[in-house]
């Protein structure tokens, strides 16, 4: 190998560009502070609001509220039932508010939005997405709380990594959260009205990878033993590694996902802390 000076001068030219390639974001300013690099941290999901209780001194109530931090955007999926019981669990679980990015509404039930106008008062910062055929008045009190509205219809990245699944269902419309993670897919469901196993599918065809994990309501009370059963076989068709049934699946349901998960069961519930270690 060569040594001389032009070498040495041209080596270290060229580790000097990639340097600062390395802090150039793509519009070519210099954004070292804002880089966004997910291998520094998990992505952490706390569960503000739900039917179950996890963490003593977190209040359980009919809903379903979910933090997601350490991806692009710090995400708020669903807001739960009664903004006192929201709040309450916010102060408890020690959850700023003002660093949510992006609020994710599931469906127009009131167990889902009922919380969404408090924290607009608390942080008006935030993109609310929700589906677009949401009645017209929704986003119209979105922007009265000063966020901004954006209705969705077909699947969208809403950051890096984190997807919606698009409209789903026919009488109740609904969406749900898929995040791409290196460990396979994450998916966030709401009440999962539009069908678990449609959910599932669908984010198989968006993204096409396994499916790591997936946790929320699934909304099966009314599904008898033999529907359970083709459900679960629907999960293990689909290789679906870990599950978390809450909310509004139904108590015996959730049984029957605990059994069939066995060590990949993830309990539920107000206070649950879950990481996933990096993308
Ligand atoms: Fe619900
Ligand atoms: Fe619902």
């Amino acid at each position: 190998m060569r040594t001389d000076s032009s070498s040495i001068k041209s080596l270290t030219l060229a580790l000097g560009v990639l340097f600062l390639g390395a802090f150039l974001n793509g519009e070519g300013t210099l954004a070292a502070a804002k880089v966004f690099n997910p291998a520094d941290q998990p992505i952490r999901f706390t569960v503000l609001y739900d039917n179950y209780l996890y963490k003593e001194g977190t209040k359980p109530d009919w809903g379903f509220s979910c933090l997601i931090e350490g991806t692009e955007k710090t995400i708020l999926f669903d807001t739960g039932t009664q903004p006192q019981i929201l709040m309450h669990n916010v102060e408890v679980l020690g959850v700023d508010l003002k660093k949510v990015d992006q609020i994710v509404i599931s469906h127009d039930h009131g167990d889902h939005t009922g919380g969404l106008p408090a924290v607009l008062e608390k942080n008006p910062n935030v993109t609310v997405f929700f589906p677009i055929s949401f009645p017209g008045e929704f986003g119209r009190r979105v922007e009265g709380l000063k966020a901004k509205a954006q209705s969705v219809d077909k699947s969208i990245e809403i950051c890096r990594n984190v997807y919606l699944t698009g409209e789903m269902g026919d009488e109740i419309k609904e969406q749900s959260l898929i995040i791409d993670t290196a460990k396979g897919l994450i998916i966030v469901t709401g009440c999962s009205h539009q069908g678990i196993l449609n959910i599932l599918k669908r984010a198989k065809e968006i993204l096409d990878k396994p499916i790591y994990l997936v946790f929320g309501g699934f909304h099966l009370g009314n599904k008898s033993d033999a529907e359970m059963q083709e459900i679960l076989a629907g999960f293990r068709k689909l290789k679906v590694e870990k599950c978390g049934a809450t909310h509004c699946t139904g108590d015996t349901q959730i049984a029957m996902f605990k059994k069939a998960f066995g060590e990949n069961y993830v309990p539920m519930g107000t206070g649950r802390v879950i990481e996933v270690p990096v993308f």
